[in-house]
């Protein structure tokens, strides 16, 4: 962004009205013309959106079979040729915006405006849409923390509205019949603390070192202890734990990173309470399961933002079906929490870097709470996760400097684990790829001599996250690839079989079986961010990458 802002002057660009994006390219590769804002064939009107237009090909041909001029491939470009043909035929212009809402089909937030006017236009329909209503200025934006800076005061768009806005005012309107709309705005009351940097030099490393605190306000919350906590009450645990004791089938659904804490709250269900759980990718879901369940399945929907297109895809599919569905979400007040009987909050505030960390440990923290629950034990023994959390961080942040410039010479890596571990390595596997731009595999690693071990070469690093009951098992697969010359890097509680076995060992501290499991994701959070880092990339912003994904 930065350096576009300079390439194209926009200090030096005057005016009071202003549009910007920053694409995720859906339709038409990344390039100039496809870049947004768009303009309509003769240049009176301009617009961008954020989402996914999926009749795009098809208003393309119906705009050029109309004698528009179309520039992009983008979808973005279709909104606003969407409004201008309405325009053209003279309708008024919130009319013409309500005819273009019916022809536009998928999911995206769209403002508008004319060249000679001072108003600007905005709806959606599916993804956000904020208004943020500030000291003589207004703006619109699909993701509330990046107007907090700005302003407080927001006014939460929904499907079917339209808001026009001027510098001072704002009016909301009904694309069904055109009516004005009354709403109060609202006061955002969180801590600017979560989208500032607060000292650390990206949003990640500071995300990662807030784990144990998010953590802490988490099983307060569910607990019920914290009647000081402002983001949420635990009246919702139990209805959760009620419906889930009873059900014929329990699914943990999501995509991910999200996904990644499901296959850890499946290992944690069927250890702590003896209760199968089916983790699945939301939009395998759809043809794997969603034709096989009914109203006694209980399904989880796991998201972070609670707006990823493949979760709500898979919810609506799973209600239709007369399935029970509950949802995990950090975004209060998504899509996810409003479509969802009841939807437990993740209590970790705005989580802006794009590779998630922080909620990850927390939707684990909260798969481990609900099967002790169910389990009957006695959820205190979880209150020394945060302890354990920073005290990991501690001991292992020297440790994985240290390896990090040798691991940083190769492209191509594997992660492993077993049982918990293995939904560790998967989400290790994943920070080192999206962050890194390295190839790195997570896998089973008893599986690993099914084929890869062919890739093995001198030095070829493989990390094992060792859970402290799997250490024989992970032994064996350290040495199978130790003997053909690779680098194990283990991560585990001090153990003698590790330390003698592996090229190096990661050392976490002393806790149990299921919290160690928890634990060896955090020094594979730190890797990736070094690696990153030391590649010169920013890791709060991996390329081609977006934090949420409103798209199919
Ligand atoms: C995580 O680092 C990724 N950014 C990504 O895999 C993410 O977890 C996935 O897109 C799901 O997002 P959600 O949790 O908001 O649904």
């Amino acid at each position: 962004m930065d350096e576009v802002a300079a390439k194209y002057n926009f200090a030096e660009m005057t005016g009071s009205r202003g549009i910007t994006q920053l694409r995720w390219a859906t339709f038409g590769e990344p390039s100039q013309v496809n870049s947004q804002p768009h303009l309509d064939s003769d240049g009176d009107l301009v617009g961008a959106h954020n989402g996914n237009v999926v009749n795009n090909v098809e208003l393309r041909q119906q705009f050029m079979a109309e004698g528009l001029t179309v520039r992009s491939m983008n979808d973005g470009e279709s909104c606003v040729h969407a409004v201008e043909r309405y325009v053209d035929k003279g309708y008024d212009f919130i009319d013409a915006i309500r005819l273009a809402y019916g022809d536009l089909e998928g999911d995206y937030a769209f403002v508008i405006g004319r060249v000679d006017d001072d108003r600007l236009y905005a709806f959606k329909k599916g993804s956000g849409l904020v208004v943020g209503l500030g000291e003589g200025f207004t703006c619109v934006s699909s993701d509330l923390p990046s107007i907090l800076p700005l302003t407080r005061n927001i006014v939460r768009m929904n499907d079917g509205e339209i808001v026009t806005f001027w510098a001072d005012h704002v009016e909301l309107r009904s694309v069904k019949d055109g009516s004005v709309l009354d709403r109060e705005p609202e006061t955002v009351t969180e801590t600017m603390d979560a989208v500032q940097k607060g000292g650390y030099p990206h949003f990640m490393l500071k995300e990662i070192h807030e784990q144990s605190q998010v953590a802490r306000e988490l099983l307060h919350m569910l607990d019920g202890m914290s009647e000081a906590s402002p983001r949420a009450d635990s009246r919702g645990v139990q209805t959760v734990l009620e419906k889930m004791r009873t059900a014929r089938q329990l699914y943990f659904i999501g995509c991910g990173t999200s996904y990644h804490a499901c296959l850890a709250g499946a290992v944690y269900f069927a250890q702590i309470a003896g209760r199968s759980v089916i983790p699945v990718l939301a939009p395998q879901f759809v043809p794997q399961y969603a034709p096989a369940v009914n109203h006694e399945d209980v399904g989880l929907f796991v998201s972070q933002s609670g707006e990823t297109k493949d979760v709500l895809n898979a919810l609506q599919i799973a209600e239709e079906r007369g399935m029970t569905c509950f949802g995990l979400a950090n975004v209060i007040g998504s899509t996810l929490t409003k479509a969802t009987a009841c939807t437990l909050p993740l209590c970790c505030g705005y989580e802006i870097s794009v590779p998630a960390t922080k909620t990850f440990t927390n939707q684990v923290v909260t798969f481990l709470y609900l099967a002790y629950r169910l389990a009957g034990r006695d959820t205190k023994e979880l209150a020394v996760i945060p302890d354990l959390m920073d005290k990991t961080l501690e001991m292992v942040a020297p440790q994985v400097e240290a390896i990090t410039p040798s691991v940083n010479e190769w492209d191509d890596l594997y992660c492993l684990g077993y049982g918990a571990t293995y939904a560790m390595a998967l989400e290790g596997a994943l920070k080192l790829k999206e962050i890194t731009y390295a190839h790195c595999e997570g896998m089973l690693s008893t599986e690993f001599k099914h084929g890869p071990l062919s890739a093995v070469t001198k030095g070829f690093p493989i990390l094992f996250a060792a859970g402290p009951t799997d250490v024989g098992l992970i032994v064996s697969g350290i040495n199978e690839v130790t003997c053909r010359g690779a680098r194990a890097i283990a991560i585990g509680e001090e153990d003698a079989r590790l330390r003698a076995n592996a090229t190096d060992l990661i050392v976490l501290p002393k806790s149990t079986p299921e919290i160690a499991s928890l634990l060896g994701v955090l020094p594979l959070q730190l890797l990736s961010y070094h690696m990153s880092v030391l590649r010169g990339f920013d890791p709060d912003f991996p390329r081609n990458l977006s934090k949420t994904l409103t798209v199919d």
